[in-house]
């Protein structure tokens, strides 16, 4: 068996957190949270939450870290590599192609969301909305910027375009950099930054007070009070507890081969135990600490309890998009503020993204030799084709079918295969071993069993339920306009396609591995 001798690596313990910590810190904790919490109870959803850390987060890091190093061992960075030397089987290849499929599509489409934070820190930093003073006007000036919508300011798609193109260049380039030199050194900067841009703002918006002190209802205390007061009684409600558990996923990255690509560039006895829980707990502080005290409080002070609500109603993008600019517009230093605003978006959102494109290049690399060059380059034109679509259908729900198949449904699944297969196949005392090997920490004990039978149980739960509360809803196309069918079905089409690409590549790789045997 060949024994990872040259593999890329980590250059240091701190670089290596900072990455990982960047790859879960993302869009998802300072958009989707507040929107998640304002949507399902405010505090009510901190309960669930909290339990779904516990029982479903922290055990699928480690267990995620753990797949990763042992799978670098073998020189596999990627899913199908690694559930490989996990389970002698030879479908295990293809269930790991899930972790290439997913990570590959939400690196699509998010990527594409991180252009526009780029966007809007430019057009924040001069000024350029700052003449669009309702919500319904934010809303347009986003429309037209999208090219949902030709009007003032925007006659066409041309800005997007172009910031989509320079986003998803830094991003390959930063993959092409490498492990240490590319990814690293973007965590060691953006990570940091991104942190202090969120203290600032949060601080900010804290001395904010009743900004309208004749209505005193509309305060940063009563934004506050409703993210962290609990109405217990909402907790008999399923719906929250499916939401808290999905962005437990969501927010940690977990459930989708990222952690493991990162985690195969260990060395064998570095430690993942502290590791594993110190990115997690960043993570966590970066979520219900700063992503908690910056948009909800803020805009409960400008507009009021209610009108937040309507705000979260209309989801990440309403809430990112529309109310932030608006209350930019009125505060002082606004202008600079907004560039925080938005710039932290892009830092969290770029650390986030090269973790979603280093699977690919991983298997690439490991599975059929390529350069990282070549490995790249293939990459990113199989992304730049497919992000057309996304961008020019994207008002038709062509995005929200793929961030709905790959980036929440497809994460239990593959949770619950990861899970399976690393505590029953390849069995709970190796795997156990295998975490806590070099540990700075040793992994309390109750983990062991939660791992064992509580998280696999869990996730299977969730995932019936969820396939019965809304893939089967999804994929009937209930409420789904019947203009937009066609791109929904066009987004499964190339979701299928990128799929069974992926399928006939692993199928390859491992065929020329058999042959190179054979000649041996
Ligand atoms: N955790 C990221 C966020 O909070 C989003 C995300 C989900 C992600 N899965 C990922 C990022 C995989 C990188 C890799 O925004
Ligand atoms: N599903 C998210 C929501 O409505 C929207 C979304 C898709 C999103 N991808 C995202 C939000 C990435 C933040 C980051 O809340």
């Amino acid at each position: 068996m060949p024994l990872n001798t040259e593999r890329e690596q980590w250059g240091s313990k701190i670089g290596l957190i900072l990455a990982v910590a960047g790859n879960a810190v993302g869009l998802g904790n300072f958009l989707r949270f507040p929107v998640q919490a304002a949507q399902n109870g405010g505090g009510a959803f901190m309960i669930p939450y909290f339990i779904f850390f516990l029982i479903l987060g922290i055990p699928l890091m480690w267990i995620e870290w753990g797949i990763g190093r042992h799978g670098g061992r073998f020189n596999h960075g990627s899913a199908p590599g690694m559930f490989d030397v996990l389970w002698k089987h030879k479908l295990a290849k293809y269930f790991g192609t899930l972790g290439l499929f997913m990570s590959m599509v939400i690196l699509i489409y998010y990527t594409y969301i991180e252009s526009w934070t780029l966007g809007y820190s430019i057009f924040s930093i001069t000024g350029y909305y700052f003449d669009q003073h309702t919500a319904d006007a934010m809303r347009t000036f986003l429309y037209n910027y999208q090219g949902r919508a030709t009007g003032e300011h925007f006659t066409g798609i041309l800005p997007a375009y172009i910031l989509m193109f320079i986003t998803f260049g830094l991003n390959f380039w930063v993959l092409f950099k490498g492990i240490s030199k590319g990814i690293e050194k973007l965590a060691k900067i953006a990570l940091p930054l991104l942190l202090i841009f969120a203290a600032i703002l949060a601080v900010r918006i804290m001395f904010l007070g009743t900004p309208d002190p004749s209505l005193p209802a509309n305060s940063v205390w009563n934004g506050y009070g409703f993210i962290w007061n609990p109405n217990v009684s909402l907790l008999s409600d399923p719906k929250i507890w499916l939401a808290a558990a999905g962005q437990i996923f969501f927010t940690l990255s977990v459930g989708m081969g990222t952690i493991h690509a990162y985690a195969s560039y260990l060395k064998p006895k570095d430690d993942i135990a502290l590791s594993g829980l110190t990115t997690a707990a960043t993570n966590g502080f970066a979520e219900v600490v700063l992503g908690a005290a910056i948009a909800i409080p803020v805009a409960v002070a400008f507009f009021g309890l209610q009108t937040t609500q309507e705000f979260a109603k209309g989801g990440a993008f309403d809430l990112g998009f529309v109310s932030m600019p608006l209350i930019f517009q009125r505060i002082p230093l606004g202008q600079v503020l907004g560039f925080l605003w938005f710039l932290l978006l892009f830092f969290a959102g770029i650390t986030s993204s090269v973790a979603m494109g280093q699977p690919v290049i991983a298997f690439l690399e490991d599975e059929f030799g390529f350069s990282r060059k070549k490995a790249v380059g293939v990459l990113a034109t199989v992304v730049l084709i497919a992000v057309q679509f996304v961008v020019f259908y994207q008002k038709y729900g062509f995005l929200n079918e793929m961030d709905y198949w790959a980036g929440t449904f497809g994460l239990v699944v593959f949770a619950l295969v990861e899970t399976v297969l690393f505590m029953w196949v390849f069995g709970a005392g190796k795997a156990w071993k295998e975490m806590n090997e070099g540990g700075d920490i040793q992994i309390p004990r109750v983990f062991y069993y939660l791992m064992k039978f509580v998280t696999p149980v869990v996730l299977f739960v969730l995932m019936i339920w969820w396939f019965v509360e809304s893939a089967i809803p999804k994929l009937l196309l209930v409420g789904v306009p019947d203009v937009n069918k066609p791109y929904y079905w066009g987004s499964r089409a190339l979701m299928v396609v990128i799929f069974i690409g992926l399928i006939l590549l692993v199928r390859k790789a491992w065929q020329l591995k058999a042959n190179k045997e054979e000649s041996n």
